[in-house]
């Protein structure tokens, strides 16, 4: 969705900057695109992004990562039959860029949610001090993560918009449709 969204942006004439985990999707022409792998990574790439004019967080950033890498491989032990690993939270990179002295003029967040999607969503607008959450049902049949049709609903302070369901690019010119609307 983010890739979508970001070459939907160029194609209405946006200069973007898409920052990129882990995936295996060409890069859209026009735009310039930085790839990193951890989620502390992306939080350096998009910070050194800010000032800008919209920021779209659509990324599925992991909440946890783990407390130490080992720098040998790890062994598996004797009569050991189950392995903990040690994880600690990540920063927020949403809620860091909406709280961000130079705070782009709009701020957007997705929330990939399988139960209660409209409840969970409005509380992480209000959370993260976002202009406009993409609320995502996953875990459905057709919807979501790794398929091309999907139904956002769409949610600021005053009410909420459905887009869909339709193909990820159509989608993203909708979200785009709601982001120029709400430009100073
Ligand atoms: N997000 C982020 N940095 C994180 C975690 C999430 O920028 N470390 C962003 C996601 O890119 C998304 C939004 O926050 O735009 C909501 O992510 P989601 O996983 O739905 O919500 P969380 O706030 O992480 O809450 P939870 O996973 O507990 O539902
Ligand atoms: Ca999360």
């Amino acid at each position: 969705m983010g890739f979508a969204v970001a070459a939907a942006a160029v194609a209405r004439g946006a200069d973007v900057l898409l920052v990129a985990g882990p995936v295996s999707l060409p890069t859209p022409a026009g735009l310039a695109r930085i790839d990193v792998r951890s989620a502390a990574q992306m939080h350096e790439a998009v910070m050194a992004t800010l000032p800008c004019d919209v920021y779209v967080g659509a990324a599925a950033v992991a909440d946890y990562t783990p407390a130490s890498i080992s720098p040998a491989k790890i062994k598996k032990q004797p009569g050991q039959d189950g392995l903990v690993l040690q994880l600690v939270r990540t920063r927020d990179i949403l809620a860091d860029v909406a709280s961000h002295a130079s705070r782009p003029a709009l701020v957007v967040g997705f929330a990939a949610e399988t139960q209660d999607v409209d409840d969970y969503a409005r509380a992480k607008l209000v959370a993260k001090n976002l202009d406009l959450i993409a609320a995502n049902r996953v875990g459905v049949e057709g919807s979501g993560f790794e398929s091309d049709a999907n139904t956002l609903i769409v949610h600021d302070a005053q009410g909420a918009t459905t887009l869909g369901p339709a193909a990820k690019t159509e989608l993203a010119h909708g979200l785009l449709d709601l982001i120029e609307a709400r430009l100073p």
